[in-house]
């Protein structure tokens, strides 16, 4: 599932990151159903958790600088999709690199992101917006 326009909020740099987010999902998820490697899944799936960890301190910190009154709920969001994204890689690692364990975890990315963006990020847009 490719990023789309309606997932756009209204602040470059998010939604650059986003974009590149909703890639490399992509990629991992190609790679899964082409059953590529372990190893090479095992690095995606690290890429996938490191980039995510950046962008959420990105985002954290433009929030921060615009003293946005949601920072703190955000924070915690954020927090806690680092922990399922940590469960995955180890559910990933401990299956053997099973396919389906893949295949999974990635929609639930998707979804989760999916569903922080409309619900939550699209807020900050709106105060930025708010704020000219
Ligand atoms: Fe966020």
């Amino acid at each position: 599932m490719p990023w789309t326009q309606n997932l756009s909020v209204g602040v470059a740099m998010i939604d650059d990151q986003h974009k590149m987010w909703f890639e490399k999902a992509e990629k991992l998820f190609e790679a899964g159903r082409n059953k590529q490697s372990k190893e090479y899944i095992g690095e995606m799936l690290a890429f996938l958790d490191s980039y995510t960890k950046k962008h959420f301190a990105d985002e954290e910190k433009y929030m921060l600088s615009i003293r946005y009154p949601g920072y703190e709920d955000q924070k915690k969001a954020h927090t806690a999709f680092i922990g399922e994204l940590e469960k995955l890689r180890n559910d990933y690692n401990t299956s053997g690199g099973s396919l389906l364990v893949i295949l999974n975890a990635n929609q639930m990315v998707i979804d989760w992101l999916t569903k922080h963006i409309s619900n939550m990020d699209s807020k900050i847009g709106q105060f930025t917006r708010d704020m000219r």
